[in-house]
């Protein structure tokens, strides 16, 4: 159907902020995506459903053109790398950074840095970047334990307020990049349903502009 609309949506915080920005273009889930153990929901609008998914999966579900659109932040889509994507619009939502920490005051390691991250690709770019070679280790969560365990020398990770980093002896070092969500459209779904993506991704630059201009 020309006119049949996926959405993938990433469950967790980027979630309530994405939600009120779709029904601000009239799409509204017509069942609570927090209670039900659905995965896939219905909207008021006829055709077009919500996928409610792991953020990692979201650029995997778009760029086979499983789902003709999504949301997730500018970390996920870097660290995926952003083939069979298009990224028309920055969401504005769940804004971070992207930073190497290391603990406070941590002597230089005196050898071949150790850096541990759930952003592998990312932090290779980053460091190849710099011509700093580095051992990457790949964790799947809590990164800030790495280096208080001697795991690791510093980690890649999103920073907000610095709490975390501050309740576990860390600090920031440097900034690889300012995160926030985006809408991603999968580039064959672009090109057949331009007609009902276009006028969508509208709708949802205006919500943004108006959220922006409270
Ligand atoms: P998963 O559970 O699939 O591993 P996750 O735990 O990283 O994902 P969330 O914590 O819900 O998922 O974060 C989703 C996205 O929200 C991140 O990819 C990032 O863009 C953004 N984000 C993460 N932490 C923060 C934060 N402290 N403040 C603002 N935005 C954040
Ligand atoms: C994220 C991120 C940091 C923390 C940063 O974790 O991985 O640990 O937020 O935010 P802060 O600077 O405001 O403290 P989250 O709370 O999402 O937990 P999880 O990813 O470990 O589930």
């Amino acid at each position: 159907m020309p006119n049949s609309l996926t959405i993938a949506l990433s469950k967790g915080r980027i979630l309530k902020e994405t939600l009120p920005l779709f029904a601000s273009a009239g799409i509204e889930p017509l069942e609570d995506v927090y209670t039900s153990r659905k995965l896939v929901f219905e909207t008021t609008q006829p055709g077009v459903r919500f996928l409610v998914i792991r953020a990692t999966d979201v650029p995997t579900y778009v760029s086979y053109g499983a789902a003709d659109m999504g949301v997730a932040g500018k970390d996920v889509l870097l660290e995926h790398g952003g083939g069979g994507l298009y990224e028309p619009l920055d969401l504005q939502i769940s804004k971070c950074r992207l930073m190497t920490c290391a603990p406070v005051g941590a002597a230089p390691a005196g050898r071949r840095l150790r850096v541990a991250s759930k952003f592998v690709n990312i932090t290779k770019a980053y460091f190849a970047e710099q011509g700093q070679q580095v051992d990457i280790i790949k964790l799947y969560g809590a990164m800030e334990l790495a280096p208080i365990l001697g795991l690791a020398d510093q980690i890649v990770d999103i920073v907000d307020t610095g709490n975390t980093l501050r309740a576990n002896g860390l600090e920031p070092l440097a900034e690889i990049a300012t995160i926030s969500s985006r809408l991603v459209v999968g580039q064959a779904s672009m090109k057949l349903k331009h007609g009902r993506i276009g006028p969508l991704i509208e709708q949802l630059s205006a919500a943004v502009n108006a959220i922006q201009g409270r």
